[in-house]
């Protein structure tokens, strides 16, 4: 009988490099981007991972000016093609705008992808938060009309995917286009790239609000989560089970996948000092700043010690950066009643919201065999934080540990991104 196991990714952000010697402009990574990408893409493969994920931006956030300058911006469509053909069988999965790329060119690249890596490739699709700026269109527009044109063009995407039948290789005239006319794209099609034997590429989605889960759950093969603690997880992916029924999918074919922001030590101690160390830059007023900005609160200068209750909270349709992140924090606020100085120290004031694990590879296994079996998670995205040696312990041992106790793959049985996360 097949155990439900673990699916796992490596997101490709340097994120354990923070405060290290040779973290900043000029760095050696500037000299050679992709063999640094490509050292950990191996990495990663040498570990069985399902795949690597790149996120992205269409725009230049400052904290980006601090990074090695050859990691803040790369294309990473271009980035996974130059991997593609350097690793055998690990899942690549890029990050596109469906607010700002136009889904012909979307599905040609993918669907490229999918071709140069022999099966492969995965894409996040994500209505983004910044970057209208350098799309004629400021400020960006309203969330559910970027959901409305996300629902279009992943709706486009399918129909191109499907355009051009491979057997039309060899059978003139099998193609057709697609003529599509809706609100926000007029495609004719069909694809000039066609079908690759492993099917479709597969698709991620980003974003938890109510009109974010329903476009997950009618077309997205897995869900890159935001979800600070258990019960988060659980939540979410209770609702999206529940939403993709009603879209009259099977339950099991949205993979729900949180972040993982893990910070591995030999000793507990050490752990919780790197933990300490990778958020050390972000000052009190800093903290304060992003609560302003993830919810609109202003806390003032309250002192540590004061309870911040839900009869404080701005209206829950006051417009806000991303509507997933406010609401987590919202939640947090009603159920705990947090004092001031724990609620500047929460995942989603301090980072991305993302769950957040410290200790030894014991510790961090079991919060995640915790989750799994409480039902909160289909598997994860790592984010390696605090040290090298912090993603050498989550490949090297923690891996194993997980296919120890039965929750992980040995080695791969496919050579698709749709085998290993057991799409049909
Ligand atoms: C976990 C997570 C990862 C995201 N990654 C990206 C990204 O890489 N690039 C991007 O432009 N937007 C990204 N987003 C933003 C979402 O696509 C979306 O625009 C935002 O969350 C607002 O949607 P919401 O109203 O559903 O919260 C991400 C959001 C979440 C929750």
């Amino acid at each position: 009988m097949s155990r439900r196991q673990l699916h796992i990714g490596l997101s490709l952000t340097p994120t354990w490099m923070r405060g290290a010697a040779a973290w900043g402009p000029g760095a050696p990574e500037d000299r050679d981007p992709v063999a640094f990408h490509l050292r950990l893409a191996r990495a990663a493969e040498r570990a069985c991972l399902d795949f690597v994920f790149k996120p992205d931006t269409l725009a230049m956030p400052p904290a980006r000016a601090a990074m090695p300058r050859a990691l803040a911006g790369l294309d990473p469509t271009l980035l996974l093609a130059a991997l593609a053909r350097e690793t055998e069988a690990i899942g690549l999965v890029t990050t596109l705008s469906s607010s700002f790329v136009p889904p012909y060119l979307a599905a040609r690249q993918i669907q490229s992808l999918q071709w140069l890596s022999g099966g492969r490739a995965g894409v996040n699709i994500v209505t983004s938060i910044e970057g209208a700026e350098n799309f004629g269109a400021d400020p960006m527009p309203p969330p559910d009309l970027r959901y409305r044109k996300a629902a279009e063009f992943a709706q486009v995407l399918k129909a191109l995917w499907k355009s051009y039948p491979a057997q039309a290789l060899d059978e003139a005239g099998a193609c057709a286009p697609i003529d599509h006319r809706g609100e926000f794209f007029e495609v004719g099609g069909p694809l000039n790239v066609p079908t690759h034997e492993a099917g479709p590429p597969a698709l991620f989605q980003a974003g938890a609000s109510e009109t974010g889960r329903d476009f997950a759950a009618s077309v997205a093969d897995a869900t890159f989560a935001a979800t600070p603690d258990r019960e988060a997880g659980l939540a979410l992916r209770t609702d999206l089970r529940r939403r993709a029924a009603a879209h009259g999918r099977d339950p099991d074919s949205v993979r729900v996948l949180p972040g993982l922001y893990v910070f591995l030590a030999r000793t507990r101690e050490q752990a919780f000092a790197e933990h300490r160390r990778a958020h050390a830059h972000l000052t009190e007023d800093a903290r304060r700043a992003a609560v302003r900005t993830v919810l609109g609160l202003d806390l003032g200068a309250l002192p540590a010690e004061t309870r911040i209750g839900p009869e404080m909270l701005p209206p829950d349709d006051a417009p806000v950066r991303s509507r997933t992140h406010a609401d987590l924090l919202r939640r947090y606020i009603v159920v705990h009643r947090p004092r001031v100085d724990e609620l500047l120290a929460r995942p989603e004031v301090v980072g991305s919201a993302h769950w957040v694990s410290v200790g030894t590879v014991d510790d961090v296994l079991r919060d995640v065999f915790d989750w799994f079996e409480a039902g909160a998670l289909d598997g994860f995205i790592a984010l390696p934080g605090g040290s090298e040696g912090s993603l050498h312990l989550f490949l090297e041992e923690l891996i194993p540990a997980l296919t120890a106790a039965g929750l992980f793959r040995r080695t791969y049985d496919g050579t698709t991104l749709r085998q290993h996360l057991r799409l049909g």
